[in-house]
């Protein structure tokens, strides 16, 4: 290291401030005048180069990190500047000028100038700040342009990993795939596994409007036990409780298998797979048009993921739900044909398979829905303007025309996950109708109108539709990265919706919050332990 390389840098054995560590290095430009630096002194200005400035850089790499997280800076440097300096290593006027020097650096000058040259370790700016005998200015500006590298290169890989985050949901775990085998070989073999399912002596009870009848469209085992025995466990009266399971055609025997090997003493269980409906032909072309549109927009918005740049994107957040299995999912869209799935029935509660229930929901069925279809949770219980879920504009595009302006974009939109249903009077509506009309809109209009997902058609086509409910029936958002929702809500909420892609059933949600569901998981059963679930 040449001696002359940092002028303006000298030991002052009189120590200011925090003097304690012996040498303080001071910014005295002063003495450098004077050209006073023997041989005496060079040594100690070597030393302490070579302890304070790698001191420096991993304080400066840390706050770089730090403030990454904190979404309230734009500027790490202008935000942290003191706190980067307030420690005892240097002195008042060094601190000063670097802060100043740092500030003065415009960000609009780095992107020219700092690429050329740019530097991959702060040892080679120390040397090279040496060699060329630079002054505290071109410090800063190599430093910042540093640090404004290494920044960006933080918020990539945020995206970076949340994108993998989101990947990560799509794939079924191995556990869960063994899970259905083992079931679907059980069903193939075993009598019992086969046997009827509910027993014939409680048939009569799926069409008896007299009991609470539960819906679940899933095509997830494991799921549909845990809602399904969480849903018992917490109920006052079980034995008036009847489920109903729809699931496709290749889940349809492990499913079965499943439930009939796992009786419930109390309440009824149904087990039905799509490909035994019996459907009109107008009800089979409405549901074919309508997974056909789905498609066609999960794929629009995963086709444009991909060919967006990552790096500097901007936008993706909303675009990820197109990566959420749950956009492709049958099961997930068939809920608009509910009204059709069970003909006989007048009032259910619609629950989807990735909830937990914690309390009796018994009074729902008595809930009185003020002449409305769909009882849902719209307002929050975090107070006024802040919506459980998401707002309208959320899902909605309200600069495209088509979206009816009195529709208020700022407004909550109503959960689903937990709703109930008044049947008979969606018979009455046209929403069905309503909804596919929506689809096609949406579909001339090159899929500008809504973010991917099962909720925006419905949002528009139940418009007025919606009665409000307490917002403790359903606390939702517990897939997500963090949920505002503390232990005493968690707590008090009937039902817990992880709606997100951190499915409990996935490795990636927090272990705190899976617990929650993973409770209800029987961990005696030999096929949970043959597959390994959840170990
Ligand atoms: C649904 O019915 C209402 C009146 O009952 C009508 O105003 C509305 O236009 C209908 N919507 C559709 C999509 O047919
Ligand atoms: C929203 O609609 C406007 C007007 O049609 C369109 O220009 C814009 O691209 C749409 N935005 C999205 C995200 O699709
Ligand atoms: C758990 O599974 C075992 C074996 O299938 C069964 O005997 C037991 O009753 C189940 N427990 C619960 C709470 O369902």
């Amino acid at each position: 290291m040449k001696a002359t390389g940092i002028k303006r840098v000298t030991i002052s054995n009189t120590s200011e401030g925090g003097g304690s560590k012996g040498a303080t290095v001071a910014a005295t430009s002063a003495a450098a005048a004077r050209g006073r630096l023997s041989s005496r002194t060079l040594l100690p200005v070597a030393l302490v180069l070579g302890i304070v400035l790698p001191f420096l850089f991993v304080r400066i790499a840390f706050l770089v990190l730090e403030s990454a997280s904190s979404s309230s800076c734009s500027s790490p440097i202008e935000c942290r500047g003191w706190r980067l300096f307030s420690g005892g290593y240097i002195s008042q006027k060094l601190r000063e000028e670097l802060t100043r020097a740092l500030i003065e650096v415009k960000d609009d000058n780095i992107v020219d100038g700092g690429t050329e040259g740019s530097l991959e370790t702060f040892s080679e700016l120390v040397k090279e700040m040496t060699s060329k005998q630079q002054d505290i200015k071109a410090f800063a500006f190599k430093t910042k342009a540093m640090l404004l590298g290494m920044e960006q290169k933080v918020q990539s890989a945020k995206k970076r990993e949340l994108m993998y985050w989101y990947l990560a949901s799509r794939g079924v775990p191995k556990s869960l795939h063994c899970l259905c085998l083992k079931l679907a070989e059980e069903y193939a073999v075993n009598a019992m596994a086969r046997s009827c399912l509910p027993p014939p002596e409680h048939v009569s009870r799926l069409a008896d409007t007299s009991f609470n009848h539960i819906v679940l469209l899933t095509d997830n085992v494991l799921a549909a036990s845990v809602v399904i025995s969480s849903t018992v466990e917490n109920a006052a009266n079980p034995e008036k409780l009847v489920f109903h399971i729809v699931t496709d055609k290749k889940t349809y025997s492990p499913m079965h298998a499943w439930f009939a090997t796992n009786r419930l003493k109390s309440a009824v269980v149904e087990v039905k797979g799509l490909h035994q409906y019996d459907w009109s032909q107008e009800v089979n072309v409405g549901v074919k048009q309508m997974l056909e549109i789905h498609h066609l927009i999960c794929s629009h918005y995963y086709n444009n993921l991909k060919e967006n740049d990552l790096e500097y994107g901007g936008e993706h957040q909303n675009f990820l739900e197109a990566l959420s299995p749950s956009c492709l999912s049958l099961m997930n869209h068939l809920r608009i044909y509910i009204p059709e799935l069970f003909p006989e029935l007048n009032k259910i509660v619609f629950l989807d398979d990735d909830v937990v229930v914690q309390h009796d929901i018994s009074s729902l069925w008595t809930l009185d829905l003020n002449g409305k279809i769909v009882g849902a949770v719209v307002d929050s219980w975090c107070g006024e303007n802040c919506c459980p879920g998401r707002k309208y504009k959320d899902y909605l595009n309200f600069s495209h025309p088509v979206i009816p302006s009195h529709l208020d974009q700022d407004r909550c939109a109503w959960l689903s996950g937990m709703n109930i249903f008044d049947l008979e009077a969606w018979r009455r509506s046209n929403i069905t109708t309503s909804y596919h009309k929506w689809l096609k809109l949406s579909l001339n209009s090159g899929f500008t109108l809504w973010q991917p997902g099962v909720l925006p058609p419905s949002l528009l086509a139940f418009q007025g539709h919606v009665h409000p409910i307490d917002p403790l029936w359903q606390v939702a958002g517990l897939g997500y990265r963090s949920s505002s929702a503390g232990g005493q809500i968690l707590e008090a909420a009937a039902v817990l919706h992880f709606n997100g892609p951190a499915k409990p059933w996935l490795e990636i949600g927090s272990p705190e919050v899976r617990s929650l569901w993973s409770r209800h998981v029987n961990f005696t059963n030999s096929f949970i332990q043959k597959c390994r679930v959840l170990h």
